[in-house]
């Protein structure tokens, strides 16, 4: 099969997106999701927090909106920082790969938090170190993603030829990598059962959506995105791929 031009990381994706989602959130289970990531992280007005690979900026803004704590927002995709910062003006948000972020960010922050962003890091652990630079003596470190099920492998997460999810968390491996990256491992929580909800969700929005859809993009990405999400639907619903939510401390 032919590799498909459309990648939902790209600017247009994130788009699209955000349009089904209606808020600028490119992660399973908009809101509720945030808010549960964020269950065991206390609000406080005078603490600094990093969302590494923001996209469009809608979760800093929920966070900041709910004073949580004063946000700022990396990511590599230009696109996407261009309309955070038009749209979200008070967050500071920066063009970055995770990578540089040690030269990028010009203070050290009290949680560094990850919403669908770590699966998409090739060098995951050399993130988590770069991270750690930036990171306060007893910082929190949330990953909200997709995490590895117990039948999952390479091949039953290709969806559509594409490996759409290509480095979910592997549950058994992220306490030793993380450890490896200066970081003090702590709870996981599954959420799988979330995320098998959450998409079944997302594909009933997708279809109700459609007109809105192939407004924005035409009808073959109408057609790639309900593919795509139809797909990992079944791969999770089949117990391929689940969610986790990872947090970790700077020692
Ligand atoms: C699925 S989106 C999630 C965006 C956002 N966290 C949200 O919940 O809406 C993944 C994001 O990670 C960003 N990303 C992927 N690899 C990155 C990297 N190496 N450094 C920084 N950002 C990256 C992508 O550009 C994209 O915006």
């Amino acid at each position: 099969m032919t590799p498909s031009p459309m990648n939902m990381n790209s600017y247009e994706g994130k788009r699209i997106l955000a349009l089904i989602r209606e808020g600028d959130y490119a992660h399973a289970g908009e809101e509720e999701a945030i808010e549960r990531a964020f269950r065991a992280v206390p609000k406080n007005g005078d603490s600094w927090m990093l969302d590494v690979g923001c996209g469009r900026g809608g979760s800093a803004e929920y966070l900041r909106r709910r004073r949580w704590g004063q946000v700022e927002g990396i990511d590599r995709d230009i696109e996407s920082i261009e309309y955070a910062r038009t749209t979200y003006p008070e967050i500071g948000f920066h063009v970055c790969d995770v990578l540089d972020v040690p030269r990028t960010v010009a203070r050290q922050f009290d949680v560094i938090y990850m919403l669908n962003a770590f699966y998409a890091f090739a060098e995951q652990r050399d993130a988590l170190a770069a991270l750690r630079k930036v990171a306060r003596p007893g910082a929190r470190l949330v990953i909200f993603d997709y995490a590895l099920g117990a039948k999952g492998n390479a091949e039953s997460l290709a969806v559509g030829g594409q490996v759409f999810i290509p480095h979910a968390i592997r549950v058994a491996e992220i306490a030793a990598m993380l450890r490896e990256a200066g970081w003090a491992p702590g709870t996981v929580e599954d959420l799988s059962i979330d995320y098998a909800r959450w998409y079944a969700t997302f594909v009933d929005r997708i279809q109700l959506k459609r007109v809105e859809i192939e407004n924005v993009g035409g009808a073959d990405w109408y057609q790639f995105v309900f593919s795509m999400y139809s797909g990992l639907h079944d791969v999770i619903a089949q117990g391929g791929l689940g969610g986790a939510i990872v947090h970790a401390a700077a020692d």
